[in-house]
């Protein structure tokens, strides 16, 4: 399966992609582009490091709808047939989430439908929650929001402070997103791991 990741910063969450697609633990999979709106994210250099095409197609001076547009144009010239947000702070446009039905995935830090939106784990850590966790689901028009696909609960001990936490969570997020993009592989007709069924 061809896979575009979606990235606006750091990338830690695509690096565990990219790496699980290139060591098989993620089969019959590829990691075609990365592409961030942010030409100075720090994904970028750590995508290209480990070989994967980046382009960077920047929000600033286009309308969302022409933003979104030449991101759909660049994905669909690479025939990749499901995207991964991957720490994107850009809220989807309809004409995004229509030209990708049901192939639209993201991973928030927090058990969705409690705490979408910014800085998730502080949220959870301030609410006083004793559990929080990360989430992986499908994409909708709304924000942080569609059906779920997988959860990891993280627990909050006593001696967390918001960043400890943070780090907890984005340990959990990792294996999250590889366990999830395990299996819409493996339940896709292209991925032939299912022609028995
Ligand atoms: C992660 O916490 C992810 O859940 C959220 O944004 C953060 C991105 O981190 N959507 P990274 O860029 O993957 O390191």
């Amino acid at each position: 399966m061809k896979i575009g990741i979606l990235i606006s910063g750091r990338g830690s969450n695509m690096v565990a992609l990219v790496e699980a697609v290139k060591s098989g633990e993620i089969p019959s999979s590829e990691v075609a582009v990365v592409v961030s709106d942010k030409a100075d994210a720090a994904g970028l250099t750590k995508a290209r490091e480990r070989g994967v095409e980046t382009v960077v197609v920047d929000r600033r001076g286009r309308t969302r709808a022409e933003h979104d547009a030449e991101i759909i144009s660049e994905l669909k010239g690479r025939g990749v047939e499901l995207v991964c947000l991957a720490g994107y702070m850009r809220l989807l446009s309809p004409s995004f989430v229509q030209a990708f039905p049901n192939r639209i995935i993201n991973i928030h830090p927090s058990l969705l439908p409690a705490f979408p939106g910014l800085d998730a784990q502080r949220q959870a850590f301030e609410a006083g929650v004793k559990v929080t966790g990360c989430t992986v689901h499908f994409v909708d028009e709304l924000l942080d929001h569609g059906p779920v696909i997988l959860q990891r609960e993280v627990a909050v001990r006593d001696d967390d402070t918001a960043k400890t936490l943070a780090e907890r969570i984005l340990e959990g997020e990792h294996g999250l997103y590889v366990d999830a993009l395990k299996r819409i592989v493996a339940l896709s007709p292209a991925s032939g791991q299912n022609r028995e069924r």
